[in-house]
């Protein structure tokens, strides 16, 4: 009752929920007609927001000043305002930061050449709205819009929504920047002399690993060259000029090549981010067919905890004056690391039950609940164990929850608590057999 309350009471974010008692009921009966945003959208058995979700959509903590992704994002946006002018000095690249986070299954997906068969558009990984609207799964899904709106160097930066396990790196919000950088024939041979005879596009070429079947393997060399040293030059600006890092290949459906790029910090290899030539079949269905491009992806929630030493994504979410007057600087480049203003013991919490026989089951079914009723206070849910009755064939799953509480010690009475309200609406909603030792 009270996040549902809570949430009417948001202006911005009026849920309008019919024939429902509970918020938890509320997540398989948005029946009818839903608001996001000021905007209504119709339900259908699509529908898998949770109101804890729907409840993280007017935060936009990419945007909010002295806010860690804040920093993060300007810093990022600083070195791409530096190191791309125009012949008057200003910056080429534009920056949206304020696009709404409810897409279209096309613009997240079918733009982006994504198969209608792909993994990636599955219930169990998205928030859908309905059948054919979704919370944003990354921000490439702008990318399309923008290109048709005749933009040729562009970043987007903003939260993304995917369904996922829960522990310390992963929370089912985070924050992306995309970017894409367009350039005609004469831009990309700009320092190649007597380049008059170069083209971008080949007839009758293959696809090889090197390139796409129209394009010039000089053009596609230079391209990936001019991209891999902008992304070099953005993860020494970032992380330090003597920063080790190594490319590796990938791929997305949207690129090719592509690339990904991980840097050498705290003794670990990680991740820092996606990139490639766009398909031309992209910028071709945009209305561009006399450019070559190349884009990339990356999550500053990554960074940040690389930056700021902060060990525990659930943090970026914190209203305690203690976490976020620790970043109260103007100076995105300040250097900082964040001091745990204490650490508080974790409670853990074991639940076993029996799978439904005759309804469909996910485990992020019931990551997904446990959120809803555990909140914030639920630091990490792992499968423990899986077994099969080797007569009744039933399978159970035994899940462990850990509980912490960011900012003060949790009693076992209050952990017991929440862990019985997930007890209780796993059995109700989810169907499953408890098995309580
Ligand atoms: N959208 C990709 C992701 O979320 C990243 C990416 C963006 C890769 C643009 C290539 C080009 O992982």
């Amino acid at each position: 009752m009270y996040l549902l309350a809570k949430l009417i009471q948001n202006k911005q974010l009026k849920l309008l929920l019919r024939n429902c008692s509970t918020a938890a009921k509320a997540n398989k009966k948005y029946a009818g007609e839903l608001e996001l945003l000021g905007k209504k959208y119709t339900t259908d058995d699509w529908t898998n927001l949770t109101p804890k979700i729907i409840s993280k959509l007017d935060k936009n903590l990419h945007t909010r000043q002295y806010h860690p992704l804040s920093h993060v994002r300007q810093k990022i946006v600083n070195y791409f305002y530096k190191n791309f002018r125009n012949k008057c000095g200003n910056p080429t690249f534009s920056v949206c930061d304020n696009l709404p986070p409810v897409v279209s299954v096309y613009q997240n997906f079918d733009s982006l050449l994504i198969p209608k068969d792909h993994v990636s558009r599955s219930k169990d990984d998205c928030y859908y709205v309905n059948s054919e609207t979704l919370l944003r799964a990354h921000t490439t899904a702008h990318q399309v819009e923008l290109i048709k709106m005749g933009l040729d160097n562009f970043l987007v930066v903003g939260d993304v929504y995917r369904r996922d396990e829960i522990d310390s790196t992963h929370y089912p919000v985070f924050h992306q920047v995309d970017a894409v950088r367009l350039c005609v024939r004469e831009e990309v041979f700009k320092n190649v002399c007597s380049s008059e005879s170069l083209q971008l596009f080949e007839v009758k070429g293959k696809e090889s690993e090197d390139k796409q079947a129209v394009h010039t393997l000089e053009a596609v060399k230079i391209m990936e060259h001019e991209l891999k040293t902008v992304l070099v030059g953005l993860a020494q600006a970032l992380f330090g000029s003597g920063i080790k890092y190594r490319w590796k290949d990938e791929y997305f459906p949207f690129t090719h090549p592509s690339w990904e790029l991980e840097v050498f910090y705290n003794d670990q290899w990680i991740e820092v981010l996606g990139c490639g030539l766009i398909r031309h079949e992209i910028l071709k269905n945009s209305g561009v067919n006399d450019r070559i491009g190349w884009a990339f992806g990356l999550g500053l929630e990554r960074l940040a905890m690389c930056f700021y030493d902060i060990k525990d994504i659930r943090l970026f979410w914190s209203e305690d004056s203690g976490f976020l007057n620790q970043f109260r600087f103007d100076d995105p480049d300040t250097p900082v690391k964040y001091k745990p203003i204490s650490i508080y013991p974790q409670l853990a919490n074991d639940i076993s039950f029996w799978l439904p026989v005759d309804t469909e089951y996910s485990s992020n079914d019931f990551y997904d609940l446990a959120r809803e009723h555990g909140g914030d206070i639920i630091e990490q849910i792992k499968l423990i164990d899986q077994f099969t009755h080797p007569k009744t064939k039933k399978v159970s799953h035994c899940y462990r929850i850990i509980y912490r509480h960011m900012e003060r010690t949790l009693t076992q009475k209050e952990a017991s608590a929440v862990h019985r309200k997930i007890q209780e609406a796993a059995a109700s909603e989810l169907k499953v057999e408890l098995r309580i030792k």
